[in-house]
């Protein structure tokens, strides 16, 4: 049997799935729908990373596809309807990479509120001239109140460091049995009472565009907003108006509306910091998320049920 996996990944997971089936690896780089048709071909399972387009067309045009293990938490890139309707099985990594979202999260978060960014190019410019009172003053944490949207793994993972901050923590999530505890707040309320917003909710129809330029308009004058989840959840646009106008004091962003492309507007300015999509870059995390997707392939193409599926079909 034959498996179709879109980049290199890290640790012995394809080694081992190389001794039972015939795996080809694809080097890493973006693939349009027609190309990731044809790389699959006639697998019965693939690898594919967040950034693949596995739509309607890629799926029907492989037909003997059981089998589509994201390596990743996120799954906006596939069309489970269409999976569901083929009988493919869909799998994804949860919780391998939670922590290290988490704390990049954390690293955003610190490196915004403390402007780590400028004060380093102070330095490196040969502008530190001594301790001074006044010299690059940022936001101390304590008793601010951080605003959680999506309180899934991530999320309170994300609240549980923030304790340690001594931060307020206030969420919003749509699940109904997280809403009688006393951190939960709608979404818009949460926006007006919230000096750092961090979105950990999932990409997909309802959420695009969620911080929209009305809703960026809600947070506090001088609050901050971090993304590591998807850039489709904000109108980069309307961030950057948001920012220009003075009325956001910074951002801090792992993920883009259109990766791997960055607005000019957010590159142009340096009360941004800008990552390039590694939340869940550490070794332990990026290892273990290959090896739960070899996992999930194996079980599949095996009989056995996967651990961590997003549709079962039948
Ligand atoms: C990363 O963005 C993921 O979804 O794993
Ligand atoms: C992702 O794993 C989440 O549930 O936040």
């Amino acid at each position: 049997m034959e498996i179709a996996v879109t980049a290199p990944l890290p640790g012995d997971g394809l080694e081992q799935l190389s001794k039972r089936y015939s795996v080809r690896v694809r080097s890493p780089g973006l693939l349009a729908p027609a190309a990731l048709t044809e790389f699959i071909g006639d697998a019965a399972g693939a690898i594919t990373l967040l950034a693949d387009p596995v739509n309607g067309e890629v799926l029907s045009g492989c037909p003997g596809l059981r089998v589509v293990a994201n390596y990743a938490v996120g799954y906006n890139n596939i069309d489970l309807d269409m999976a569901r309707r083929l009988g493919i099985w869909v799998t994804n990594t949860p919780d391998v990479l939670t922590d290290a979202t988490a704390d990049l999260t954390w690293a955003l978060l610190l490196a915004l509120t403390r402007r780590l960014r400028e004060a380093e190019d102070l330095l490196r410019a040969g502008r530190f001239l001594g301790w001074q009172p006044e010299l690059l003053l940022g936001l101390g944490l304590q008793d601010q109140a951080l605003g959680i949207v999506g309180f899934g793994r991530i999320g309170k993972a994300v609240a549980r460091r923030a304790e340690a901050f001594g931060m307020q923590v206030l969420f919003t999530d749509p699940s109904p049995d997280l809403q009688d505890d006393p951190r939960y707040l709608p979404l818009e309320e949460l926006l007006a009472a919230s000096t750092v917003v961090s979105l950990h909710c999932p990409a997909a129809a309802g959420t695009e565009h969620l911080l929209d330029a009305r809703r960026l308009a809600l947070l506090p004058k001088g609050a901050y907003l971090i993304n590591t989840a998807r850039g489709q959840l904000v109108d980069e646009a309307a961030l950057v108006r948001a920012l220009a106008s003075g009325h956001l004091a910074g951002a801090g962003l792992d993920v883009y509306e259109n990766e791997p492309q960055v607005h000019p507007g957010l590159l142009a300015r340096n009360d941004v910091v800008l990552l390039p999509h590694i939340g869940s870059a550490t070794v332990t995390a990026r290892t273990a998320m290959a090896d739960l997707a070899v996992a999930n392939l194996a079980a599949v193409l095996e009989g056995r049920q996967p651990p961590t599926p997003v549709v079962a079909p039948g």
